[in-house]
């Protein structure tokens, strides 16, 4: 079956009006693969039949949203870009006597979010805080788990895994000394507000969904809520061109700096 953009456009009208999730804002070609894929999971015929079915069930708006979600992910993906974090990106950031305020936006699984607590428990203890946030309850289910399988755990260094995790029959648990760094919650990037101070916001293979504007909007606010000298992370595919235009420097490729006080004074004054 082929909606017509008025089908879709009701059907959008729809989520957003259950879940509060903008589908608008997604790159639709992608998008609308999907959706018809669970059309025909479940029978239907048509979009409307589809939204009543989805609606005959306490839980059918969250199965929609965990389905539509793309959660691939693992611990220390790219692993060179790790590298980096650890001996150029986090001994610039971290302060003295305190604590790491980091966010995993779009964190799945929470793989990135237990990479980062492990470089930051092994290399620089503190009291540091990481929060994770996705709109898929079922990949946050596992984040708060600490779960993962020798898939996930394949780019994980032999020193980290042995240190900060615990086989659990074909599993393997984190260790509370890197889960106490931890804490995750239900979040859409797209429609809530967000918090501020961060020393540090990775939002990686995430907005590779979304459409430019909505990609746009996101990259300022994420800009809005660092401190001073933090630096936004993203995927290695999601370079940002207008980096400069909303204000960000950078050095190393996908790291972007939003400058400290004193260089943006400096910068105002030359
Ligand atoms: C491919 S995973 C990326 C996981 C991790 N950041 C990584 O790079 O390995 C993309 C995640 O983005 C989440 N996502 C998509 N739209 C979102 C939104 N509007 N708000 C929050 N998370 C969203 C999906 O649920 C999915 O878990």
């Amino acid at each position: 079956m082929h909606p017509n953009e008025r089908q879709w456009e009701q059907f959008y009208e729809k989520v957003k009006g259950k879940t509060g999730l903008d589908l608008f804002q997604y790159k639709p070609d992608q998008l609308r693969r999907r959706i018809l894929g669970m059309l025909e999971q479940k029978n239907a015929a048509n979009l409307d039949e589809f939204w009543a079915t989805l609606s005959k069930t306490p839980d059918g708006a969250t199965w929609f949203l965990d389905k539509l979600a793309i959660n691939v992910s693992e611990l220390y993906r790219n692993p060179e870009k790790w590298v980096e974090m650890q001996e150029a990106i986090l001994p610039k950031l971290i302060r003295p006597g305190r604590g790491l305020k980091a966010w995993s936006a779009g964190c799945s699984i929470g793989a990135e979010a237990h990479t980062l607590a492990s470089i930051l428990e092994s290399s620089f203890p503190g009291r540091h805080q990481i929060v994770g946030s996705d709109i898929d309850q079922e990949a946050l289910n596992q984040a708060k788990s600490g779960l993962y399988s020798d898939a996930d755990m394949k780019c994980v260094p032999n020193e980290i895994k042995a240190k900060y995790f615990l086989q659990e029959g074909a599993k393997w648990k984190a260790k509370s000394e890197i889960t106490r760094h931890l804490q995750f919650k239900t979040g859409d990037l797209l429609s809530d507000r967000f918090d501020t101070g961060f020393d540090l916001i990775m939002c990686r293979n995430v907005v590779i969904y979304f459409t430019d504007e909505a990609k746009d909007r996101l990259y300022r606010r994420f800009f809005d809520s660092l401190r001073p000298g933090g630096v936004l992370f993203v995927g290695s595919t999601e370079r940002i061109f207008n980096s400069k235009d909303i204000g960000f420097e950078t050095n190393i490729p996908f790291f972007y700096t939003k400058p400290a006080e004193g260089d943006q004074q400096w910068r105002s004054a030359s």
